[in-house]
């Protein structure tokens, strides 16, 4: 997690953590978080706490993991001791602070499993048994983190494990580093590039049947995700004289013997080849063409599959192979032979004359010279070394092209420095004196960047320092390579001066210049008794790592490398696009010398030099167990040779007399202030005191750390380790927090948009109820007003003012007079006393009264208006129809009221035509002049009606005999009235229900139907489906409310 995404969030929210140190134990951490989180701690500090003291205690077995912690640190025995007792426990690593100390084997170890780089990565470098993908991982974690460029210098002497150990790390980078389909790509190809420049650029020597004969640096370029986008490799000095020449027991380039034993028949007879190494004799000069370790057959397959993977093209492969096949042709030229020019493309007859003659400027012309039979090899040699030589340059410039990354975005890169070791032959050359030179000048910058660089920090940074005594190699390296002294300009100016220069006159110029110089003896130069050990043609060095004798036989050509003019203007010609890409037309012209070999090199270094000093340095330090490549043996004195020159000792000291981790306070502060709640978020001060905070926080002890100019110094790894650690449980932490903020975050964010809502919908609804309370108070204001204005007026004529309030008047005085009628016609003194207004309408009314409305008129319009009033829709258009006596045609005497009514059958629903009579105690259904069922009163519970506009009444009859008959259902238009005069009949008031929906009735005791009632389109009555009787009728036009005051009006309107 990023800090500064951290700090934005998180701001406000204060984690603290204490780490406290006890002498014994190397820590305790106390932690003031959250419950889980502080859980988390404790188990992990438990785990790590349990590893350490694991290794503690086992550690009379299995030696200290890292040489830091051992308490003879001085002594070279012990050191020795430690490395054997974990060499004997197959245990290859040990660090000296993050140096990494490696043993080879010489057998597989089962370490190097896709499981073991799942447990090395991301984990903590100490938190581990050491390994190379610790190492690996710490240096890739470190680059993402800092983003900033680093390199791993690989060192030891030869087949100590360089190689093998660049390939471990290319492989978990391979396999830890994120991966897309275009990713891959790249990493197959890096990976594949090694079979390649091992086939052109490895061979077997006496020390390793897969000596590295070139020195390779290779950058991986990560992008900011850490994915590996690209490569690029350089190449040092390929030992080509290889090609020509192998001591016994040795091979040339493993190249030629893959082509021989593993090409394809077809390929072979194209190239004029024989599948027999001892045909060719460039390949059995060391006479051990067949090694058992190596299996050229299948690694020829791996090669050709790399290539293809890696795109070469198809013709580029031809002419590659044409390349090696030629050379092979070349070895065995005897000068008579037809060579295979074709596959240079090159006529035979060119390359005859180019090979056995010499250009020679004689005045303005050009003459060609014979070459003596001696001078004839030289020069096939010097083709075969220049061809080989510059194919190699070429192959490698093709897998720059083939891994360059072409996006231009910022990258990291990690640096694998896999050189040749330091080499001691008993016959050694020019090529070893290169390689050694090569490794004192690493060993110069090993000693810059650790030791030296280290104790100038300590005094830059005013921490006092206990000064380490270290050999420092300046001396050699300037022996070698000083302006004007040094050996290489020596040999620069033998191989250039006019006159007859020898190898031999080289060594008296060195004796001459150097003489005298610590570190440089020859057989004149040196006393009685080295001079036994010492031939007259050989110069000793003595090297940092120790005594090198060397042999000048050779250095003079070996440095000019000489390839004469016309045999190159011959290469031009070729048609082989290798070959004419390597030797352009627009190469310098001879006359102009190009530089020496030693001096390319010494370049190249100075180069090499600088790339890694901009750098962050991390090292491997290799070495191998026996001379004679055996598994399990130890071999003291070569162990502790090694221990010496690699200045392990050296880099020990200053471990422990110095710290083991230094940062600068802004980026250790960055790093580490969540851990204190005063410098989280943000400190105020400067970084110096922010760090001094924090670790006071922290808990450190004065002797833990020492503050500097620009840096902390931390002493033990330990310390920091756990410092790291709690940084890695808070981060979580402050993830966790962040989480939980941002959820937060979107759900308040929801939250307030509801909320918003719902004020919204709260503002619009109180709104509208104000509105419509206004509307109300406004109608309210108006009708009082008007009521006012109409009673101030109330005595004026009729107008638009008192319309309403005398409406209001006359109403009001006739619901009066409804109730307070005079009981009989005559007594008129008992007259309500009418509203002035109401004066002149008077008379007229209780003439209605008197005359001719009996008041039972108004009474059962009272009393109709009363039950009806409001709950039967059709009720209002009933007011205006007076009520009659009855509604028999003739008037019987004796029945009170009747009506002619539509009965329906209880079963069946059929309608018949009948008359309802009213006598003083019964009411009769008859047909004609046939009672067809008599309802006493007293029997009579109650009558339904329903709420809609139909006319239809159900009396409901108390019926306790089965033989009686049930409930009437009725169809009366006169409804109203006939109903009215019912309940006067009877003397029942409160027993007509008007009912919604439905109504239930008795067909006979126990046994019940219904009647539905609803509004349609137009008036129906049928039997429904489910057996009720279904009455539809239309829905009038509701005049509800039906006050008063309309009521008396229509009433009185119509009389
Ligand atoms: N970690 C290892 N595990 C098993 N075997 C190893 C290991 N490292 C090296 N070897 C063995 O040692 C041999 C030599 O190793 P390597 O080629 O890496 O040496 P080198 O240091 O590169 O030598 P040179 O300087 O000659 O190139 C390997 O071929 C392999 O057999
Ligand atoms: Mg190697």
């Amino acid at each position: 997690m990023h800090i500064a995404a951290l700090e934005l969030i998180c701001l406000g929210h204060k984690t603290s953590a204490t780490i406290a140190f006890h002498a014994g134990k190397p820590f305790t951490i106390a932690l003031y978080m959250t419950h889980s989180c502080s859980k988390l701690l404790e188990e992990r500090c438990n785990r790590i706490l349990r590893d350490m003291e694991g290794s503690l205690t086992a550690r009379d077995r299995v030696g200290i993991q890292d040489f830091v912690l051992l308490d003879a640190y001085t002594s070279e025995s012990a050191v020795l001791d430690n490395l054997r007792k974990r060499f004997n426990e197959n245990l290859i690593y040990t660090y000296i602070g993050t140096l990494l100390v490696s043993v080879n084997p010489y057998k597989e170890l089962g370490i190097y499993t896709k499981k073991q780089m799942d447990i090395y990565m991301g984990v903590n470098f100490f938190e581990l048994p050491p390994h190379i993908y610790a190492l690996a991982d710490n240096v890739y974690r470190t680059m993402l983190t800092e983003t900033n460029n680093h390199f791993i210098l690989i060192s030891g002497e030869s087949g100590a494990g360089k190689t093998e150990a660049s390939k471990k790390i290319l492989q978990f980078y391979a396999v830890s580093c994120p991966s897309t389909k275009l990713l891959d790509n790249v990493r197959d190809r890096l990976l594949l590039s090694n079979p390649v420049l091992e086939a052109f650029g490895n061979a077997k020597t006496l020390k390793n049947d897969n000596s590295s004969r070139f020195g390779k640096y290779m950058d991986i370029q990560f992008d900011h995700m850490g994915g590996a986008v690209g490569g690029h490799i350089l190449s040092y000095l390929l030992e080509k004289s290889r090609v020509v020449h192998q001591n016994h027991g040795e091979r040339s380039f493993h190249i030629f013997y893959q082509l021989v034993e593993g090409g394809e028949e077809d390929l072979l007879r194209w190239l004029g080849l024989e599948r027999n190494c001892q045909r060719y004799s460039y390949l059995v000069q060391g006479e051990c063409a067949k090694v058992s370790s190596v299996n050229d057959k299948s690694d020829w397959k791996t090669v050709r599959k790399a290539l293809s993977v890696i795109e070469f093209s198809e013709s580029n492969i031809e002419s590659l192979f044409a390349i090696i096949a030629s050379v092979l042709h070349l070895g065995n030229v005897t000068f008579v032979a037809d060579s295979q020019g074709y596959l240079l493309g090159i006529p035979a007859q060119v390359i005859q004359v180019g090979l056995t003659h010499r250009k020679i400027e004689a005045r303005s012309e050009e003459v060609l010279s014979p070459f003596t039979v001696d001078q004839a090899v030289y020069a096939k040699d010097a083709l075969a070394k220049a061809i080989y030589g510059r194919t190699f340059t070429w192959l490698v410039n093709e897998l720059n092209e083939s891994l360059a990354n072409k996006d231009s975005s910022r990258k990291t890169v990690i640096g694998l420095l896999d050189i040749y070791g330091f080499e001691v032959f008993s016959v050694n050359s020019f090529e070893q004196f290169c390689i050694n030179y090569c490794n004192e000048k690493l060993q110069q910058l090993f000693i810059q960047l650790t030791l030296k660089s280290e104790q100038e920090e300590y005094e830059m940074e005013g921490i006092e320092w206990e000064s380490v005594p270290y050999f420092n190699n300046k001396i050699i390296c300037d022996l070698v390579e000083e302006k004007f002294k040094g050996i290489i300009s020596v040999l620069d100016e033998e191989c250039l001066r006019p006159g007859e220069a020898t190898d031999m006159t080289f060594l008296e110029k060195l004796e001459e210049k150097m003489g005298g110089h610590a570190h440089f003896i020859t057989h004149k130069l040196a006393d009685q008794k080295t001079r036994k050990t010492l031939e007259r043609g050989d110069f000793r060095l003595l090297h940092y790592a120790g005594e090198v004798t060397y042999s000048v036989v050779g250095f003079l050509d070996k440095n000019n490398d000489l390839l004469y003019r016309n045999i190159k203007e011959v290469m031009r010609q070729s048609k082989n696009a290798i070959v004419k890409h390597c030797f352009p037309s627009t190469e310098p012209d001879s006359k102009k010398r190009p530089e020496t070999v030693a001096t390319q090199f010494k370049s190249s270094l100075v180069g090499l030099t600088e790339v890694l000093m901009s750098k962050e340095p991390w090292y491997v330090r290799c070495m191998k167990p026996n001379e004679g490549k055996q598994p399990g043996l130890f071999d003291d004195v070569l162990v502790r040779h090694q221990v010496k020159y690699l200045g392990l000792m050296e880099h020990l000291r200053v471990r422990r007399a110095g710290f083991a981790y230094r940062r600068r306070y802004e980026i250790f502060l960055q790093r580490y202030k969540p851990l204190c709640p005063d410098t989280w978020p943000n400190w105020k001060g400067t970084a110096a005191e922010g760090v001094e905070c924090l670790v006071k926080h922290l808990g450190y002890k004065p002797d833990e750390y020492k503050m500097g100019r620009t840096k902390i110094f931390i002493r033990h790894p330990r310390t920091l380790f756990a410092t790291e650690d709690a940084f890695e449980v808070c981060k979580h932490e402050l993830a966790t927090r962040i989480q939980a903020k941002y959820k937060g975050y979107r759900v308040k964010g929801d939250y307030m948009r509801q909320r918003q809502a719902a004020t919204k919908i709260e503002t619009c609804w109180r709104g509208m109820k104000a509105r419509r309370e206004r509307e109300k108070r406004a109608w309210a204001v108006k009708v009082i007003k008007r009521f006012i204005k109409g009673f101030m007026t109330r005595n004026q004529p009729a107008c638009v003012d008192n319309t309403e309030y005398l409406a209001f008047v006359r109403q009001n005085y006739l619901t009066r007079l409804k109730e307070n009628l005079p009981k009989t016609v005559v007594d008129k003194n008992t007259w309500l006393t009418p509203p002035p207004i109401m004066d002149s309408l008077t008379d007229h009314l209780i003439y209605l009264y008197c005359v001719w409305l009996p008041h039972v008129q108004l009474q059962l319009k009272g009393l109709t208006s009363s039950i009806f009033k409001g709950t039967k829709e059709n009720y209002p258009h009933s007011v205006g129809i007076p009520f009659v006596d009855t509604r028999i045609s003739k008037p019987h005497t004796f029945p009170q009221y009747s009506v002619p009514v539509v009965k329906y059958d209880r079963n069946g629903f059929r309608p018949r035509f009948r008359q309802l009579i009213y006598t003083g105690s019964a009411a009769y259904l008859v047909e004609e002049a046939k009672i067809k069922q008599r309802v006493e009163f007293n029997n009579l519970k109650g009558v339904s009606v329903s709420t809609l506009s139909d006319n239809f009444l159900i009396l409901h009859v108390q019926c306790e005999d089965i033989k009686q008959k049930g409930d009437l259902v009725l169809q009366c238009d006169y409804l109203f009235e006939a109903l009215t005069k019912l309940c006067l009949v009877a003397n029942k008031h409160n027993f007509i229900k008007v009912v919604q929906g439905s109504v239930k009735f008795d067909i006979q005791p126990g046994r019940e139907g219904f009647v539905d009632f609803k509004s349609g389109q137009e008036t129906m009555i049928y039997r429904a489906k489910n057996g009720h009787l279904m009455v539809v009728s239309m829905k009038l036009k509701t005049v509800w409310p039906f006050n008063s005051q309309n009521e008396q009006i229509h009433f009185l309107n119509y009389y």
